[in-house]
Order: C-alpha cells, then structure tokens, then sequence
C-alpha cells in the first residue's frame, strides 16, 4: 500500500476527511506544538514577511505562521479541495492568510514571490523532491529561506523490547505514512544540488508514552496496512489495535518517531 499522501487527490472523500482529522489531532500534539513553536521562534523573519507554506493541508502550521510577528502575509499550497475547504475554515478569523490549490512540482507563484518558504512534513509525501525544491528555489527572493521540517520515519518504533510484535505494526506503518522515509537524512545532498546553502539543522525526538493518541492513529494505519496486505487476518488485526491501547491505559506503550528540521538559504 503506498503513502495516501502521495496521491492525495485518488483518496476518497472518507480518506481525506480522517487525514484532516490527523492532521489537526496532530497540530494539537503539546510535543508537536512544541517542536513547531520552538523552530518558528529561531527563524529570522524579516520585516513584512510573505511566507509560503507548501503542502499545507488543513493549514495548522499556516495559521501558526500567520501568528508570528512580522510575517505579512502567507500563502498555503495544497492539491486537496477537501484539505483546503477545512483550512479555509479554520483560517476565517485570519486576515493575512490566502490558500491555492496547487501542485508543490508547478507553483502557481512568479518567481522571487516569497521571503520563506515552509514544508512541514511533506516533503517526505511528495515523490519528486528535486522538483519541489527546485520551485522553492525559483519562487524565493534572493537571500530568501527554506524551512523544511519532516519526519525521518526510518526511525519509528513502538518495540518495548526484542520481537515485539507492535514493531512489525511500526515497519508497516511507515510503508504507508511516507513516500520516502529517509528524505530527512537524503536532504543536505539535495538542497546543495537544488542551490541551497544548509545554515542549520537540528533534530527533534517525538516520543509518545502518557499521551499517545496521536501515535495510535499511526499504529491503526500500521495494522490496517498489514490486514489489507493480506499478510494478517482482520481479528490480528484488531488485536494489535488494541495491544496499543491497552499498553497506554496501563502506562506501557512507547512510540517514537524523530523529525528532522533543516534551514536552508537561497544560494547566488
Ligand atoms: C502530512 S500532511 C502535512 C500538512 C501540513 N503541512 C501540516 O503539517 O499539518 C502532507 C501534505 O502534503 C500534501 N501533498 C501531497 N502531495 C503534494 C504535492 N504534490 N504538492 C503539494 N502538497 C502535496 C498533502 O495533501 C498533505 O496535505
């Protein structure tokens, strides 16, 4: 089964509307609020910043941008109507925020539009990485600033010791949530192919151990995929399913995934 959001617009209505509940469900994540507070507060924004945030989905990292003092406006780029409907709404209240529909790979933008372009977990979705940065290039100004921040899902698991069986539950999980899930290690060689200069990276542990609703929607992915493969029957299925949520109400379930954040600036 290949990552739903890699061709977001062959999922149906269903499909997408659970995507936008993940992905809101996520933004709501205290350690992702955190991840995402702590790399926007270091950004050097400059006066009357235009951002662009490239597969924006429901537009939660959108919104968070468009809190950020001196940013004047920002632009979110998805190919989903439905993701889009949900973060036009989201974003009523928001007067400096503008959504397109469009394909990271073919940027409805003139060149030298934007001060910052921010990919928030997409890029590792996307298959074509060379293209969209290639359009990051294109649409910044010079000196402009590339933010990306992804998951190195190579790096998920849900072992709690050797030949858990939920481990197998996280292999199969990333099959299905990523595109590429080495994109995050893969990327100081691209952004230099691309003309970037890398000024910064950090990495960032997600760790879900009290508060693991988020990390067990990625489990139920993980088993439905192993289901849907055939390889397991619906009951084992919904045995592992629930294993997971019976390890968070006893206190022993442990996810991890590592993200990655890179920054990254217009080359001359
Ligand atoms: C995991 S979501 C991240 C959404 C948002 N950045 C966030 O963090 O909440 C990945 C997004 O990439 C979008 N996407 C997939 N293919 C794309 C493409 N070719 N161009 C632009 N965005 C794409 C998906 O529709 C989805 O909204």
């Amino acid at each position: 089964m290949p990552d739903v959001y890699s061709n977001i617009l062959e999922a149906d209505f269903a499909i997408q509307e659970r995507i936008a509940t993940i992905l809101e469900l996520r933004a709501a994540d205290p350690q992702q609020v955190e991840f995402l507070d702590h790399y926007l507060q270091s950004l050097p924004f400059a006066d009357q910043s235009q951002v662009l945030e490239i597969g924006c989905g429901t537009g939660a990292v959108t919104r968070a941008l468009a809190r950020c003092p001196f940013i004047a406006g920002v632009a979110g780029v998805d190919p989903s109507a439905i993701l889009l409907n949900h973060a036009r709404m989201l974003s009523q209240d928001y007067e400096n925020v503008q959504f397109y529909q469009a394909d990271a790979r073919k940027l409805p933008f003139e060149p030298d539009s934007f001060d910052t372009v921010v990919l928030h977990t997409a890029l590792c979705h996307i298959p074509g990485p060379d293209k969209v940065l290639e359009e990051a290039f294109r649409v910044l100004r010079h000196d402009g600033l590339l933010v990306i921040f992804d998951g190195d899902y190579a790096s998920t698991s849900f072992a709690i010791g050797d030949n858990d069986p939920l481990e197998a539950v996280a292999m199969a999980a990333v099959e299905v949530i990523a595109h590429d899930r080495w994109i995050v290690r893969k990327l100081p060689g691209l952004l230099r192919k691309a003309g970037f200069d890398v000024i910064g990276s950090r990495g960032y542990a997600y760790s879900a151990a009290c508060d693991a609703e988020y990390m067990l929607t990625i489990l139920d992915r993980g088993a439905d995929a192993l289901e849907a493969s055939g390889i397991i029957s619906a009951n084992l299925a919904i045995a592992l399913k629930d294993e997971g949520r019976i390890r968070a109400e006893q206190g022993n379930f442990f996810g991890l995934i590592t993200y990655g954040k890179l920054l990254a600036k217009k080359r001359f």
